[in-house]
């Protein structure tokens, strides 16, 4: 399958960004608070910020970027904007954790167009271009066959705010982890993802999410043959916030659930 010029990109950037990612894990980190005490961002979360900004800005000069830590702020609805989350899972990476990846994806005019995910502990890279498919290094990936709750593995996540905010998620994940045959919190929203579309997991769910979270993510998942659409059904778009990736099968039943009160 011959990719284009944006997603090679997207590939070769993710995998540089992730190396940095790699060569300062098992240092000491200078951690810091953002939104809250639980949200921390890291000196790795701005290293990977820089090269990822830097490699962009020099390719493609005339492109937006939006990224996490601020480096730029693009326009969701810009011509072409690349949005990059240089580090995801960044808890996991201050405590040592091995559970963190680099996303970087490419929208045309709020339409995702090119994905890249790339887990550098397990040198694994899972990659999409929109009509042409999904990959991990370099191989098709379809979605599981998984058919109901009970069979089903699935992932989440909560926001830094699971605190104080009453839109949690606990509810929520009270109620699927008595019906689905087991159900993850890894912390890394991207690999998530990217394991739905790989048919590893059957289906994710959580609210609160930024587009560098899920962009490439979401990619992966439809051009895998999933499905991903907001809480209500409605179709996945670049600004929602409340997401639902499946293999399809178990779509329904995981937003019947998510309905309960
Ligand atoms: C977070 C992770 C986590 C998810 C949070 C995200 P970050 O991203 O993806 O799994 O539950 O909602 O904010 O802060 O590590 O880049
Ligand atoms: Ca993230
Ligand atoms: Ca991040």
């Amino acid at each position: 399958m011959e990719l284009n010029e944006h997603t090679l990109f997207a590939i070769e950037i993710a995998r540089e960004a992730g190396a940095e990612l790699m060569r300062r894990f098992p240092q000491r980190h200078a951690v810091e608070t953002k939104s809250t005490p639980i949200d921390l961002v890291t000196e790795a979360d701005f290293a990977s910020e820089r090269i990822l900004v830097e490699r962009i800005r020099s390719r493609f000069p005339a492109h937006q970027i939006l990224t996490e830590e601020g480096t730029a702020q693009g326009s969701l609805s810009a011509d072409w904007l690349w949005v990059v989350d240089p580090l995801d899972g960044t808890v996991n990476y201050a405590h040592g954790f091995p559970v963190f990846s680099v996303s970087v994806a490419l929208a045309h005019r709020g339409d995702v167009r090119s994905g890249a995910v790339y887990d550098p502990v397990r040198d694994i890279m899972f990659a999409a271009e929109r009509g042409k498919g999904a990959w991990r290094d370099g191989k098709p990936i379809r979605v599981s066959k998984a058919s109901t709750l009970g069979q089903a593995m699935l992932a989440t996540g909560f926001p830094y705010d699971v605190a104080t905010s009453p839109d949690n998620n606990v509810r929520e994940f009270g109620h699927i982890v008595r019906k689905a045959q087991a159900v993850r919190r890894a912390g890394a929203a991207s690999l998530d993802v990217s394991w739905v579309a790989a048919g590893v997991l059957d289906g994710y769910w959580e609210a609160n999410l930024k587009p560098w979270d899920w962009a490439a993510g979401a990619l992966l998942v439809e051009e895998a043959g999933g499905r991903v659409t907001d809480y209500d059904g409605a179709p996945w778009r670049i600004g929602r916030t409340r997401l639902v990736a499946t293999n399809g099968l178990v779509h329904e039943a995981l937003l019947g659930v998510l309905g309960e009160g």
